[in-house]
């Protein structure tokens, strides 16, 4: 873990007004937090789970596979960049670095101790969807369910399915590396209670069903806006800059602008273009892909079958351009 360590200690001091800042900011959303556990909102740790009985099959290992390679591969699950290309799979430990403090991503293998393999679909559905973990805790969002509130409840348990279909590891969950509140559970609350607006993605049926998928697997499965859309001061997505290109992606990663803007996104992409770049992780210029962007394609874009990719790319020339230089701190 040395390496996490490192990259903290090499971060340029932030000030003395940055730090008043945030911890302003962390106590608001503690309130809110506390709040929101008083008079819980439709976030609240006692909500219901939204699955509709009766027309579901039990999880399907195949098609659960697909939405697992959609989302990614769920790869802020292996700790790769702390354990080289061995890391064991999906074990968790991997620090997330956020403007928030460090987290560590959780074990998600089948293991039934350390991992979610005593868990039900039910709770399997709740954490993806609501962000709330068997016992009514709340997760972190560094954890993407905003986006995975959008996925459909068929879509949920046959990746847990697939994921019960893959080897449990033994290996204990970390505590966050953030300081307080921002480590503390309650403040998510407040956090959701001020950014957290579950997804709903009706099928629109003036665009034809590769478009629709291709929305879907965006918005929800491949949860692009979350490292793509930068974030307001609380740590919410800014939806009026969707998927414009954030400074602050996964692990302090640049995340560029990819709406089909001409000079400061991709416009300049064809469709073909973005299929072979999910496929390969070549951009039209040649260049090669850095960072968790090349993780997520590796194990996971690249493995879907090319309709699914010709969807996303089809979606993606259709939603609005934003003009917007994303410029890094270096
Ligand atoms: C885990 C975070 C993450 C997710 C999820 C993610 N991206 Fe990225 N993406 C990045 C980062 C970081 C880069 C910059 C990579 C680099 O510098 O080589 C990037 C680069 C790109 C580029 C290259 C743009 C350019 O101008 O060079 C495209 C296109 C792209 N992503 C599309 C997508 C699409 C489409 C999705 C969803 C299907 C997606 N990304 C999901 C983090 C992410």
């Amino acid at each position: 873990m040395s390496g996490s360590g490192e990259s903290l200690g090499r971060r340029p001091a932030r000030g003395v007004a940055r730090s008043l800042a945030v911890g302003v900011l962390g106590l608001g959303l503690a309130g809110g937090g506390l709040h929101a556990l008083l008079f819980p909102g439709p976030v609240g740790a006692a909500t219901p789970v939204r699955v509709a009985a009766g027309s579901l099959r039990t999880g399907d290992v195949d098609r659960g596979r697909n939405i697992f390679e959609a989302s990614g591969g769920c790869t802020c699950h292996t700790n790769f960049p702390g354990e080289g290309e061995d890391a064991p799979p999906l074990a968790g430990g991997r620090a997330l670095e956020t403007p928030f403090g460090i987290f560590y991503s959780s074990n998600i293998t089948p293991d039934a101790e350390t991992g979610i393999g005593s868990w039900s679909d039910a709770d399997f559905i709740r954490a993806m969807r609501e962000g709330l973990s068997p016992e009514g805790e709340h997760y972190f969002p560094v954890f993407p369910y905003p986006a995975f509130s959008g996925l459909r409840d068929q879509d949920l348990i046959d990746m847990k399915a697939y994921i019960d279909s893959l080897p449990a590891i033994r290996r204990q969950n970390r505590p966050p590396g953030a300081p307080f509140p921002f480590s503390w559970r309650a403040t998510v609350a407040g956090w959701k209670w001020i950014n957290f607006v579950p997804l709903e993605l009706d099928e629109q049926p003036e665009h034809g069903a590769a478009w629709n998928r291709g929305r879907y697997l965006v918005h929800a499965a491949a949860h692009c806006g979350e490292c793509h859309t930068p974030r307001t001061l609380t740590g919410g997505l800014d939806r009026s800059m969707w998927l414009a290109g954030s400074r602050d992606g996964p692990e302090g990663e640049l995340a560029p602008n990819i709406t089909p803007d001409g000079a400061t996104g991709i416009g300049e992409w064809s469709v073909a273009d973005l299929v072979w770049y999910l496929g390969t992780g070549l951009k039209p210029d040649g260049d090669d892909t850095q960072g968790l962007m090349s993780e997520v394609i590796e194990h996971g874009y690249s493995r879907l079958p090319e309709s699914d990719l010709q969807a996303i790319a089809e979606y993606l020339r259709t939603i609005p351009a934003i003009e917007n230089e994303v410029k890094g701190r270096d």
